[in-house]
């Protein structure tokens, strides 16, 4: 197994972080246009600092597992960090995700795009 498939797996068989925060500061939700999955990502934020984080949705193990991954990246992090965010950042993290995959891989990171208003 690749270290790409090891993290993709693990992730997908403990998601961190997965559910709903209760008044969460900003939302942000991506769907695949090609395949109907979602991906939802709930920022609680202080001092323009990432405090707490959750994610849900459904779809492939890629795009669920990467929303895992994304979580644990994020939180702690600012504002101003997060929107400098580069997509290899979260593609590295996976371990290096084949290009019929990136779509998958980055719903994530396009939910969290959308939850900074971007
Ligand atoms: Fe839909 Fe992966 S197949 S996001």
């Amino acid at each position: 197994m690749s270290p790409y498939e090891e993290v993709i797996l693990e992730h997908w068989r403990n998601p961190r972080n997965r559910g709903r925060l209760d008044k969460p500061d900003l939302v942000g939700v991506e769907v695949n246009p090609l395949c109907g999955d979602a991906v939802r990502l709930e920022l609680q934020v202080a001092e323009g600092r990432v405090t707490d984080v959750r994610f849900d949705g459904q779809g492939c193990a890629i795009s669920q597992a990467a929303a895992s991954l994304l979580t644990e990246l994020i939180r702690g992090r600012t504002v101003a960090e997060l929107r400098e965010m580069r997509d290899e950042e979260l593609l590295s993290a996976l371990g290096g995700v084949i290009p019929t995959r990136r779509n998958c891989a980055l719903l994530p990171l396009r939910a969290l795009r959308r939850a900074l208003g971007g």
